[in-house]
This record gives structure tokens, sequence and C-alpha cells, in this order.
């Protein structure tokens, strides 16, 4: 969740919904915002908040019962007839204690009711987990932990304010397994000024080597307002390259095809259809999601709101008997024809050439011609070339 909030209508001070608002039917998650970390990383421009940038307003250990009280209001606002996934995202969810996690999660169920077979994932740090404290996520009901590992280069860790070690990231997955987890992601970062061809090619061999069954890769981007392009501005560090995060997306493909990996969006790869992470992609098909926690978005059937970003002003609005919702947009059909496209042309599932206007298909076919898209029963999907180019595929097909 990057820093910035949209602009957008006021939300109702009762976080009430639109007259006529009505659940999508494509599955309904809900994810947690924990906005804590112990340090802040340069590149990072998400909204979270370490002891000495939150300034006393908020405390962590008020944290989850201040998330309870979201959670009664959004009992009066929605009623899923079930909740598909959640995800615990940050910040650093494992700062907290995991029976405040725990806690959560026996709300959500209380509130809506589990699916039997619910994704339960959380975001980790690889140094903010243990065993024991692994083992304990893993019987509060978590299925899934996702570590930021960014890379095993020593160098790379240290332009990028990593506090673990290059070898953290792999002993925590393997930990994560022996405690259960059948499903771990390592998230890598590619691109970082100073990694060379081989500090990527040892992070995903690590990557591999640490028998998880889902890796993430996203080419490093530099936000505004972050130490990390304060550096660049001032001529510390250059800038990535374009090029340099091709060639680096082709490397992170072949060692991860090799490895029995198989993209299922751009920046996601799995080892198996159970595998991939159904919350994510429940984001990206068009389903229904409540946002908990401080700036948090959320979209139920069209309705899209998100919450005061700041955690003080979040726990003030909830204390007083009021809905944290910052401000709201409804979708018009127009905007969701563009996220449709936006957001289906980056799966490997691809996009049906139906969902485009009669532009967009002629787009399309000459994408097609290009070698950037390829059809395979009636669909639009990207081919290697393609997801290289995937935002400028995207921008050709769209009105
Ligand atoms: C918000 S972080 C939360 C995970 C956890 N706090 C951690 O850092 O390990 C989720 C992931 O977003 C990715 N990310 C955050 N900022 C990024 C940036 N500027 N460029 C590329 N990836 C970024 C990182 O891979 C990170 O693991
Ligand atoms: S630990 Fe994760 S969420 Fe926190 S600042 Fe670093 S990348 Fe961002």
């Amino acid at each position: 969740m990057p820093g910035q909030l949209p602009d957008g209508d006021a939300a109702p001070a009762d976080g009430a919904l639109p007259d006529g608002t009505a659940l999508t039917g494509r599955g309904f998650g809900v994810y947690v915002h924990v906005p804590f970390c112990a340090s802040r990383c340069g590149y990072c421009d998400f909204n979270t908040y370490t002891a000495a940038e939150l300034g006393g307003g908020a405390s962590r250990d008020q944290y989850a019962d201040t998330v309870l009280a979201e959670l009664a209001l959004a009992r009066r606002i929605v009623r899923p007839p079930r909740v598909d996934t959640v995800f615990f995202g940050g910040g650093t969810p494992t700062l907290l204690d995991p029976d405040d996690l725990g806690r959560i999660l026996e709300a959500i169920d209380r509130t809506w009711g589990l699916a039997s077979d619910a994704e339960v994932t959380t975001e980790a740090n690889p140094e903010s987990v243990t065993p024991e404290s692994l083992g304990r996520l893993r019987k509060a009901g978590f299925t899934r932990v996702s570590l930021g590992m960014q890379s095993a280069a020593l160098g790379v860790l240290e332009v990028l304010d990593r506090k673990h070690t290059p070898g953290r990231a792999r002993a925590a997955a393997l930990e994560a397994r022996e405690a259960g987890f059948d499903h771990v992601n390592l998230d890598l970062i590619y691109g970082t000024p100073g990694e060379s061809v081989d500090d990527f090619a040892a992070s995903l061999a690590a990557a591999v080597g640490a028998g998880v069954d889902h890796v993430s890769a996203y080419a490093l981007i530099v936000e505004d307002g972050t130490r990390l392009a304060t550096r660049m501005r001032r001529g510390e560090l250059p800038y990535p390259s374009d090029d340099v995060a091709a060639d680096r997306y082709l490397a992170a493909e072949a060692a991860l095809g090799a490895a029995g990996f198989s993209w299922y969006e751009v920046s996601n790869w799995a080892t198996s259809a159970a595998a991939r992470c159904r919350h994510n992609l429940l984001y990206w098909t068009g389903g229904d999601w409540w946002g908990l926690g401080p700036g948090a978005h959320s979209h139920v059937g069209g309705v899209r709101w998100w919450n005061v970003k700041h955690p003080s002003t979040y726990a003030s609005r909830l204390a007083a008997g009021a809905s944290p919702g910052h401000a709201r947009e409804i979708l018009t059909d127009a905007d969701r024809h563009v996220e449709d496209v936006m957001l289906r042309l980056r799966l490997a599932s691809g996009l049906p050439l139906d969902a485009l206007d009669a532009g967009g298909r002629a787009a399309a076919v000459e994408r097609v011609e290009e070698g950037l898209l390829e059809q395979r029963d009636g669909r639009m999907v990207l081919t290697l070339r393609g997801r290289l180019l995937a935002d400028a595929v995207v921008r050709d097909l769209l009105p």
C-alpha cells in the first residue's frame, strides 16, 4: 500500500455504502494493514511507521483492539457469505505478537465466517520471525507466509537498508515449512544500484533452494520522497536502468522456469495452481474486499474507499465511534473497463478478446503481429517479450 492516498469524494461518518451497492459474488477477501516497522527501508513509501516516526500517537499494543473496532463497524455494512482469503500486510505484521494476529483472525471468523479452505497469509520480514512464532501463527490458522527476502547479496541488502543477513530469508522460509506452512513466498527486488548479474542469479538460486512454492520479483521502483530517491537525486547512487531491469526479468523467468515455477501474473511465479496467491488473484479479478487499518483500501460492488492514513487518526476516529473511511469513489463503467484490462492482461490466464472495444481489439491484433501478445482460446495473453512491455501494451489496448 503506497504512501500517497488518492483524492475522492468524502466518505460518510457511519461508513454506509450507497443504496443498492451489492457484492460482486466474485469472492470476498479481508486485508489487514499493520503499519509498523522496526526501521524504514530507504526505497519504501508504504504507509508504515517506526516507533520514532509514530511519536507515541498510536500504540502497537492496542492495535489489535483498534482493528477489532473497525471490524465491528464493517459487520454492520457488509454481509458476505464467507471470507475466502485474508491477507495481513504492512508494514511488518509480524512485529505484533502472534496472539494479536490470531485474535484479529478469530474476530474475522466470528464476524463473517472463514471458508473451510480459506487462504490466510501474513507478510513477514525474515528477521521478525522465529521457529516458535511461526509455529504459533500456523496454530492460529495462518496458511501462508510471504517473506521479504529482496536479495541474497550483502551489498544489495545494504543499499536497500535491509537489516537481515543474506542467508536469513532462506532460513526463515525453511523454518516456515518446518512449522507446517505448505505455502511460502519470497519477495525479490531486482535492478538495485550495484546489483550484478551474479548477485541476482545468486538471489534466484537461494530462493528456489529454499523450497518455497511462490516467488514474487519486482523491479526496484524509485518512489518520490524516499531516502533512496534523495540519494539518487544527489548523484550518490545511479538510477535503475530499464535495460538492466529487462535482463533481470528474463533471468528470473529462466531460473524460475527451470526450477518448476510458472508465471501467473507478470511479477508472480508459483509451482502449481494451488500455490498461487488467491488473495491477490481476488484483487486482480474484480472481487470484493474489506481493508482494515490506516490507509487500507476496500472495494465492494464498484465502490472503492480508503481509510485515513495515520494510525493515530485511525484510532481516534474509531474511539469516537466513527468510520475511519476518509474518501471514496464510485467506479463508472469506463473506470471498471480500464481496471479490468489493466489487471487481467497482466495475468497468464489473459484477457478475453470480447472484453475489449473495437479499437482495443484492432490494437490487440497489431500487438499479436509484433509478438507482444498471443491469442489462446479467444484470450489475449502476453508473450515473454510482451511481459517486459506490459504497461505499454495495456495502454495501447485502452480507449
Ligand atoms: C510493503 S513490503 C512488506 C513486507 C515486509 N515488511 C518486508 O519488507 O519484508 C512488501 C514488498 O513490497 C516490495 N516493495 C516495497 N517497496 C518497493 C519498491 N520501491 N520497489 C520494488 N518493490 C518494493 C518488497 O519486495 C516487499 O517485500
Ligand atoms: S520493512 Fe517492509 S514495509 Fe517496512 S519499510 Fe521495509 S519494505 Fe517497507
